[in-house]
C-alpha cells in the first residue's frame, strides 16, 4: 500500500477521538489561534495558494470562491456548510462529522473570519440524527471553552455555529436549494446568476462549502499552504477522502492523495474484489458520474485525471461492480433513486426521469422492444443541458454511460427478454466494513 499519513482521519479509530478534550490534547484549535492573528485576506490568500478545490463535487477552487464575497456589501455574510451528503455511494462527510467534529468547527470559524461572516449554518442531512445530537453536544463544549461564540479566545471576534437538520432530500444538497431550505422553504434550486456569493441566504452574501472542504482549512493554516500544495498532483492538491463500496472486500472511507490510482484504491486499500472476481465497471465519483471500464484502472483519482478518463471525481465515491452485475439493473436502480429525489421544479427532469425509469423497468421485466435503447437516448437528450440545476445531467449519466459501454447487453436483454448476465448478482454475501 502506498505510504501516506492520514491527517483528516488520523484519529477516527480512537474511541474518544471526537471529543473536545482529545482534540485539544492533540493540537486542536491551534490553527484558530494562528488565524485570529492573521488578516482575513491573508487567510484567503493561503487557501488560494494551497490549491484546495471544493470536495462537494465540482472541484471549484475554494480560495477563489471566498474572494467573490463582496467586501463593500454592508449586509451580514454567511457561511453554509453543506452536510447534506445524499449521493449514492458517498459517506465521507458523515465520518468527519461523527469522528472529527471539532476539525469542522475550527474550520468553520476560520472560514467565517476569512469571508467576514459571523454566522455559520451546518446544514446536515435529515437522516443523520445521531451525528447531529453528538455534534450539538460537542459544539456546546466548544462554545463554553471560548472557541466558538462571542469574543473567541478573547480576540474580540464573534462567530457562532448553528446546526440545522434538513428534511432528507438529495436536492437539498444543491447549494441554492440548501439556502431555500434554510430559509424555511421547499428545497428547490434558484436560478443562477445571481450566485450565492453575492445574493445568498436571506439575500445576503453567502459561501456554501462542503464539510471535507472546510475540514482542510485548519490543516492549511496549521501546516502551511506549501505543505498542502506538496501533496498529490498539480492542481489536485491536498489529502482526499475516498469512499469505496460495491463488490470489494473492504468497503469504507480511505484517505489518500489524488495521485492514487483507481487500481490502488480497489486492490491496495479496499482489499481487492470479493470472491476475487473480475471488475466489470466502476463508477468513480458517486452515482452522478459516468461509468468507467477496467481499462481506466490506472488513472489517478484526481479531478483532472477522472475528466481525462471520461468521467468525474465528483464526491469521490467509488462504486465497484464485478462481472456478475447486470448493467441494465444497475442503471434502473440508480434511476429509481433519481426519480424519487427529483424536486419537480422543471419539466425535463421531472417528466424525463419518470420515462427513463419506465423504459428501464420494461426492459428488465423482459418486455423491452428494439426501439427502447434509442428511446432512452432520446429522453436523455431532452434532459441533458435543459434543466434548471445539474441534477438533470446527473440523472442521465448512468443511462448514457451504461449504453455507451454495454449497449450489446441492453440489446441482448431486449432480444431474449432475459439478462445475459446469468449469475445471481444480488446474492451478495456480507463483506466486512473497514
Ligand atoms: C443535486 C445536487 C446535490 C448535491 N449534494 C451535495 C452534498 O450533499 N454535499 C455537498 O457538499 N455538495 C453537494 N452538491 C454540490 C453543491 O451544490 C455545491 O457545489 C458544494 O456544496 C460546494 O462546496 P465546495 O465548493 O466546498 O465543493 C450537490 C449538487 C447537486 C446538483
Ligand atoms: S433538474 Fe430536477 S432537481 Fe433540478 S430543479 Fe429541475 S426538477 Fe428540480
Amino acid at each position: 500500500m502506498p505510504t501516506f499519513e492520514p491527517v483528516l482521519t488520523k484519529y477516527v479509530d480512537e474511541p474518544n477521538g471526537y471529543t473536545l478534550d482529545f482534540y485539544v490534547q492533540h493540537g486542536g484549535y491551534q490553527a484558530l489561534r494562528t488565524a485570529l492573528g492573521m488578516a482575513p485576506d491573508a487567510i484567503v490568500d493561503s487557501v488560494k495558494k494551497s490549491g484546495l478545490r471544493g470536495r462537494g463535487g465540482a472541484g471549484f477552487p475554494t480560495g477563489l470562491k471566498w474572494s467573490f464575497v463582496p467586501k463593500d456589501n454592508p449586509k451580514p455574510k454567511y457561511l453554509c456548510v453543506n452536510a447534506d451528503e445524499s449521493e449514492p455511494g458517498t459517506f465521507k462527510d458523515h465520518v468527519l462529522m461523527e469522528r472529527n467534529p471539532h476539525l469542522l468547527f475550527e474550520g468553520c470559524v476560520i472560514a467565517c473570519r476569512a469571508i467576514g461572516a459571523r454566522t455559520c449554518y451546518i446544514y446536515i442531512r435529515g437522516e443523520f440524527y445521531h451525528v447531529q445530537k453528538q455534534m450539538e453536544a460537542e459544539l456546546a463544549k466548544a462554545r463554553a471553552a471560548g472557541y466558538v461564540g462571542k469574543n473567541i479566545l478573547g480576540s474580540g471576534e464573534d462567530c457562532d455555529i448553528w446546526i440545522h437538520r434538513g428534511a432528507g432530500a438529495y436536492e437539498a444538497g444543491e447549494e441554492t436549494a440548501l439556502i431555500e431550505s434554510l430559509e424555511g422553504k421547499r428545497a428547490q434550486p434558484r436560478l443562477k446568476p445571481p450566485f450565492p456569493a453575492v445574493v445568498g441566504l436571506y439575500g445576503c452574501p453567502t459561501v456554501v462549502n462542503n464539510v471535507e472542504t472546510i475540514c482542510n482549512v485548519p490543516l492549511i493554516i496549521e501546516k502551511g499552504h506549501e505543505w498542502f500544495a506538496s501533496i498529490g498532483p498539480e492542481k489536485n492538491t491536498g489529502p482526499k477522502l475516498f469512499c469505496i463500496s460495491g463488490h470489494v472486500k473492504k468497503p469504507g472511507v480511505y484517505e489518500a492523495p489524488m495521485d492514487t490510482t483507481l487500481r490502488q484504491l480497489i486492490y491496495d486499500y479496499a482489499g481487492g474484489m470479493r470472491h476475487d472476481r473480475q471488475i466489470k465497471a466502476v463508477i468513480p465519483g458517486g452515482s452522478s458520474t459516468p461509468v468507467l471500464l477496467p481499462d481506466k484502472l490506472d488513472t489517478h483519482l484526481s479531478f483532472d485525471g477522472m475528466v481525462a478518463a471520461g468521467s468525474m471525481l465528483g464526491s469521490a465515491a467509488v462504486i465497484v461492480m464485478d462481472e456478475t452485475t447486470s448493467m441494465v439493473w444497475a442503471a434502473k436502480n440508480l434511476i429509481h433513486f433519481y426519480k424519487h429525489e427529483s424536486c419537480g421544479k422543471c419539466t425535463p427532469c421531472r417528466e424525463g426521469v419518470d420515462w427513463l425509469y419506465k423504459i428501464l423497468d420494461k426492459i428488465e421485466r423482459g418486455d423491452g422492444e428494439p426501439r427502447d435503447v434509442e428511446l432512452l437516448l432520446s429522453v436523455c437528450d431532452n434532459i441533458g443541458g435543459k434543466t434548471l440545476c445539474p441534477f438533470g445531467d446527473a440523472e442521465i449519466a448512468p443511462v448514457l454511460s451504461t449504453i455507451q459501454h454495454f449497449r450489446a447487453e441492453y440489446e441482448a436483454y431486449i432480444t431474449t427478454g432475459e439478462s445475459p448476465v446469468t449469475s445471481d448478482f444480488r446474492a451478495a454475501e456480507p463483506v466486512g466494513a473497514h
